[in-house]
């Protein structure tokens, strides 16, 4: 009761507030306030008393870490790892931070954040805006962390990094830099998917994938990696992409990232005018992202752990991407516009909509929905 009037309190009273205001202004807010309060203890050790989840059937192990609740924060939200501290109390079952590039970089011109409410989407054009590898491993090591944390790795957007060559030994120095940091409790993200990037590298193709892949093999990581996907290519491109992924030391796949695709049927139209540039987060990625979760776990369930990522905004959500194939769900957009109290309120009903149908614990949910 007390989630479910919060979230209300939330959307009436605290949302119309932020909306008032610039998006990066809002979040750069939020974030501050959210490093402060991850620093008092006894008020973490509250909430989380209130919010963490303790239900034995969203609990899994997978890849060699532990996962209370299945339910995580996407990388984009938090590029200079402020928010690691309070998230585990808030429910959160794991949480990515970055994505973080070898070399630090400003960010896009702006505005690199938008709202497009009706669409229950966000624009975003913030090409990677991080303090770097250096600076970032340096602020994560010898921390503790009580959930696990996704570090998302990706091509350092600088104009000097534009060959396929130049593109690996970057993403490869800065993997080195963690390996060689002691950041607990984590595993790699590696994104080829960031839509907002100077140059023309690219790991779409099957054989440039593989080239990437086979330079990570060869640092015999530490921490399981997970490639984030994007959700603009073909089911044949993506199957494509796939067939390289599971050849190689992976642990499995996010799928996927943001919608490129303006012709999407979940926008309203009128909304997108005003955004030039960018790519889009929430309900227009909602759809693809269920295909090819789909797809992805028809082909390579038993090979590949799949996190599903792209427009969940309820339990339902979650759940519909769980039994499509997704182990570990991911979000970002459903929490600004539902409010923090949104993954408690995920962990609270999924496992009543488990037992509705009598599954006994998430695990047994994975890829079982019947088309
Ligand atoms: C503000 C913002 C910044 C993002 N930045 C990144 C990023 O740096 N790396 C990445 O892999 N994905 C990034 N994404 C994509 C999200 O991780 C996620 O894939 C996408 O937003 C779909 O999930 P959602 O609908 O729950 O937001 C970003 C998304 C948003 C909203």
């Amino acid at each position: 009761m007390l989630i479910v009037t919060l979230s209300y309190a939330y959307k009436k009273l605290a949302r119309p507030i932020f909306f008032l205001f610039d998006p990066e202004a809002v979040h750069n807010f939020v974030t501050g306030l959210g490093e402060v309060l991850g620093e008092v203890s006894e008020l973490n050790a509250i909430i989380s008393k209130m919010f963490s989840s303790k239900s034995k059937v969203l609990k899994q192990e997978i890849a060699g870490i532990e996962f209370k609740s299945p339910i995580g924060l996407a990388a984009g939200f938090d590029y200079e790892a402020k928010v690691v501290k309070v998230l585990p109390s808030l429910g959160f079952g794991f949480n990515s931070v970055g994505t973080i590039t070898n070399y630090p970089y400003a960010g896009n011109p702006k505005p690199r954040l938008g709202r497009l409410p009706k669409s229950r989407s966000l624009m975003v054009y913030k090409g990677f805006k991080n303090r770097g590898a250096l600076a970032t491993a340096e602020k994560l090591s010898n921390q503790k962390f009580s959930i696990p944390l996704g570090i998302s790795i990706g091509k350092s957007n600088i104009p000097q990094i534009n060959t396929q060559k130049d593109a690996i030994l970057d993403i490869v120095s800065a993997l080195k830099i963690f390996e060689n940091s002691n950041v607990s409790n984590s595993y790699y993200e590696l994104n080829i998917s960031c839509p907002n990037l100077f140059g023309n590298v690219t790991f779409y193709k099957p054989e440039y994938l593989n080239d990437l892949l086979n330079e990570t093999d060869k640092l015999k990581l530490n921490k399981p990696i997970f490639i984030k996907m994007p959700i603009e290519l073909s089911n044949n491109q993506t199957m494509k992409l796939l067939d390289i992924i599971v050849r190689h030391r992976v642990a499995g796949v996010i799928i996927g990232n943001l919608q490129k695709n303006r012709n999407d049927k979940a926008f309203v139209k009128d909304e997108l005018k005003k955004w030039k540039v960018g790519n889009f987060s929430g309900k227009p990625t909602w759809k693809r992202s269920n295909e090819l979760i789909g797809l992805a776990y028809r082909m390579y369930g038993n090979k590949l752990t799949i996190i599903g990522c792209g427009g969940v905004f309820s339990a339902e959500d979650a759940y519909t991407k769980i039994k499509l194939g997704a182990s570990l769900v991911q979000l970002i957009t459903g929490l600004i516009f539902e409010g923090p109290f949104l993954v408690a309120e995920i962990n609270k009903d999924l496992p009543l909509l488990l037992r509705k149908d009598v599954f006994k614990h998430i695990s047994e949910a994975v890829g079982t929905y019947e088309e």
